[in-house]
């Protein structure tokens, strides 16, 4: 912290965007530091990279999140629904501690709930892929103010939650992007469904799509044993607040990720030893059994590679 005011004023001499890139080379922001559309944020162990990014195609801007060292893949996106058209976006830390998104006239594109009141406000891309709102003091994961894994995109990471929990009051689920080009609402949700046993349902509009059988305690019925599945362990929380479906991971190197497509399959994928690709696990629909409703109410529909 001691070399930050220097910096700053260093950032603010070189006005090169080649010399941008490297100003903001920490992973967190303050309240007297802005990151301007250029100068990313990096984690701590180079996985993740928080910046200003366009699409393949489009000349909007977006605030992001990729991996740093995998193919450029964007996990989050904060102002999907509400580009920005030029290059002049700033991300900041409010007078009142939420972050904010600005444009060139300074009019706020997004910001961040808070579900409370730091005294020293700091905002950290974590290891993890969250972006975290905290106190400076304090780095215990129940005392942030505010997280982008409570505001998943349409992308899943190792320890984001899909479904319900009651602190804080939220759901959670996917949504596609619209487009390659356009990472807006598209047509399709990802949510834990919970009629009695937790199932997690496809849909577009009310209309569901596919599903994954329900849980049984284990595992979804529909969905097989991954391959090197010691590595990864689906966990499901279900209680009287709760209701929650969660990856997680022995080891953060076994990079891993769940996506909803924009034609709306859940791909669950995991980058090869190379680093160069993403290779599928699982992807959802499988077969003609995970179609909901397929035969109606409790039948039951046969195949060979999934339980009944
Ligand atoms: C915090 O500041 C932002 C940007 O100035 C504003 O849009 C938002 O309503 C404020 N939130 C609260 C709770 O005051
Ligand atoms: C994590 O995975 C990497 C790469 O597969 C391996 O080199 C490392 O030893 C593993 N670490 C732990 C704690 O298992
Ligand atoms: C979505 O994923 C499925 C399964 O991998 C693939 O067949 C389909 O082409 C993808 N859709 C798009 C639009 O990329």
């Amino acid at each position: 912290m001691e070399g930050l005011p220097f910096f700053t004023f260093f950032c603010s001499l070189i006005s090169s965007s080649i010399f941008l890139k490297f100003c903001v080379a920490s992973d967190t922001i303050t309240p007297t530091q802005s990151m301007v559309d250029g100068e990313t944020l990096v984690s701590s162990g180079q996985r993740f990279e928080l910046g200003f990014f366009s699409p393949e195609n489009s000349k909007n801007r977006y605030l992001g999140i990729w991996y740093k060292s995998a193919p450029h893949t964007v996990v989050w996106v904060a102002n999907r629904n509400n580009p920005i058209t030029d290059s002049h976006g700033v991300l900041t830390i409010s007078i009142n501690g939420t972050l904010v998104l600005l444009n060139q006239e300074g009019s706020v594109v997004w910001y961040s709930g808070l579900s409370g009141i730091a005294e020293n406000p700091v905002a950290q891309l974590l290891d993890s892929g969250n972006f975290v709102l905290r106190d400076s003091l304090s780095k215990c994961s129940q005392s942030y103010l505010w997280q982008s894994f409570d505001y998943p995109s349409d992308t899943l990471l190792a320890g984001m939650k899909l479904g319900r929990t009651s602190n804080p009051d939220l759901e959670r689920y996917l949504i596609s992007w619209k487009s390659p080009d356009e990472p807006s609402n598209g047509d399709f949700t990802w949510r834990l469904d919970t009629p009695r046993l937790p199932q997690l349902v496809v849909a577009t509009g009310s209309t569901k799509k596919y599903r994954t059988g329900p849980w049984n305690g284990i595992r979804f019925s529909g969905i097989p044993v991954f391959p090197n599945e010691q590595h990864y362990s689906h966990i499901m929380i279900f209680d009287k607040e709760n209701a929650y479906y969660m990856l997680s991971f022995d080891n953060y190197s076994a990079n891993t990720r769940t996506t909803i497509n924009h034609s709306g399959f859940i791909q669950w994928l995991r980058l090869d030893e190379h680093n160069a690709e993403w290779v599928p696990l699982y992807i959802l629909p499988y077969d003609p059994c995970d179609n909901y409703g397929q035969r109606g109410a409790n039948s039951i529909c046969r195949n060979s590679r999934t339980p009944i």
